[in-house]
This record gives structure tokens, C-alpha cells and sequence, in this order.
């Protein structure tokens, strides 16, 4: 039986407050026919977020809206959920977007929210997560995209990379090499979404059709043995 929503493009309406490299991620996605999607809008609360100027040369509509012009983080939303429904959205992207949501955008996009954060969550939610596991002292970190709750970096999470941490690594080195897996991590989240396959249970993502791997990969870093 094919999955609900695979017949038509996903709607999307994407948030971001800065570079916009996994905008770009997405962006590149549709175009090589990965991800059934369609950005239907892009909207940042910085005007000055490059992320901007990616949209615009995809040809994809923009719009800023600062927060500092609302009286309340229930006002801004409140904008927010209503260009959004403008726009005729259905799933809503958060790629950099450096705002907390209130309910009011949770209730207006329940289970529509997908956000990604740049550690092996539940460990090292928050900001400066990167320096923050180097600094641990770590062997792994990663990414994760998860369905966006009330709590902080606290919602049912979709999919994970993990990638080693190396004892030479500054906070730059491993950022890199996090970003790298969050534009390959994010698009296949959405094309997941489009396909109708995820299905939140409690805190659970649970992923239709998909079977475990007969052999599954183990990362080990150190690794067991030296060339
Ligand atoms: C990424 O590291 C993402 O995980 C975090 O903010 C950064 C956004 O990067 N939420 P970009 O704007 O997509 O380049």
C-alpha cells in the first residue's frame, strides 16, 4: 500500500536565523528528485541571515519577521503560524532557527515542527553543544533531528548520525564534520515525513516499512586495532 502522503510533494515552510547551509541541504535535495517537497516559504527572524539570499537564488519566497518587533514570544508565534498557514504549509523546518516556539506554534503545527540540533541527543541539548563535547572529552558525537515539544532539544527524535571525536579536535573541526551528516540527515527525516512513514508514539518515532540491517554497523573510536 503506498504510504499517504507520497503522491504529492510536501508542502514546507522553513525557519532560519543564519547561514543556511542545511536550507541548502533541502534545497539541493528536491532538485536531484530525493525529497518529494516543495518550499513554500522561507523565513528568517534575522534579516541579515545568508540564508535568505540561498532562497532567493532558488527562486523560493522569503520573508522576515523580527521578534524583537512583537511584544511577546506569543505574538511572534502567533505571526509565524499565520503566514505559515498562509503559505498553505504542512510540515514546518527549523534549519538554524535560534527562537524557542511556544504552544502557540506547537498547537497550530502538532507533530509538524522538525528541528535539528547538533549532538547525539538526550546528551548536550542547548547551545555550543560542539565545544561542549570536546570538551567532555567524548569519543562520539553527532546530530539529531527530532519532532519539536515544549522542552528544549526534548522532542521524539526521527534519526541520528554519529561521527567520531578525535583528541586534536577544536570546536570548528568537529562542527564540520557534524554539518557534513546533518545535510544528508535532514533531507531524509523529510523524505521519510513525506512518505507518511513516521509515527510518533509517546517519546518513539516509529518508522514504517523500515527493516533493522542483518549486520549492523559498530562504530568503535579508538578503533580496535591500528594500521
Ligand atoms: C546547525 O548546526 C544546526 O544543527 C543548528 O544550527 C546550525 C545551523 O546551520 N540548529 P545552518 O544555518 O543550517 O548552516
Amino acid at each position: 500500500m503506498a504510504p499517504e502522503h507520497s503522491a504529492n510533494p510536501l508542502k514546507l515552510g522553513v525557519l532560519i536565523s543564519g547561514s543556511g547551509t542545511n536550507l541548502q541541504a533541502i534545497i539541493d535535495a528536491i532538485g536531484r528528485g530525493e525529497l518529494a517537497a516543495e518550499i513554500r516559504i522561507v523565513i528568517s527572524n534575522r534579516a541579515d541571515a545568508y540564508g535568505l539570499e540561498r532562497a532567493r537564488k532558488a527562486g523560493i519566497r522569503t520573508l522576515v519577521i523580527d521578534h524583537r518587533k512583537f511584544p511577546s514570544r506569543q505574538d511572534f508565534d502567533r505571526r509565524l503560524a499565520a503566514e505559515l498557514r498562509a503559505a498553505d504549509v504542512e510540515l514546518v523546518v527549523l534549519a538554524g532557527f535560534m527562537r524557542l516556539l511556544s504552544s502557540v506554534m506547537l498547537q497550530a503545527f502538532p507533530n509538524r515542527i522538525m528541528n535539528i540540533h547538533p549532538a547525539l541527543l538526550p546528551s548536550f541539548p542547548g547551545l555550543h553543544v560542539q565545544k561542549a563535547a570536546v570538551d567532555y572529552g567524548v569519543r562520539f558525537a553527532g546530530c539529531t533531528v527530532f519532532f519539536v515539544t515544549e522542552g528544549v532539544d526534548d522532542g521524539p527524535i526521527i534519526i541520528q548520525a554519529a561521527v567520531p571525536v578525535y583528541p586534536q579536535d577544536s570546536e570548528e573541526t568537529l562542527s564540520a564534520r557534524i554539518l557534513a551528516q546533518e545535510h544528508r540527515i535532514y533531507p531524509r527525516a523529510i523524505a521519510l515525513f513525506q512518505q507518511g512513514r513516521l509515527e510518533v508514539s509517546g517519546r518513539r518515532v516509529l518508522i514504517k516499512g523500515l527493516q533493522a540491517p542483518r549486520d549492523p554497523p559498530v562504530l568503535i573510536n579508538p578503533p580496535l586495532t591500528e594500521s
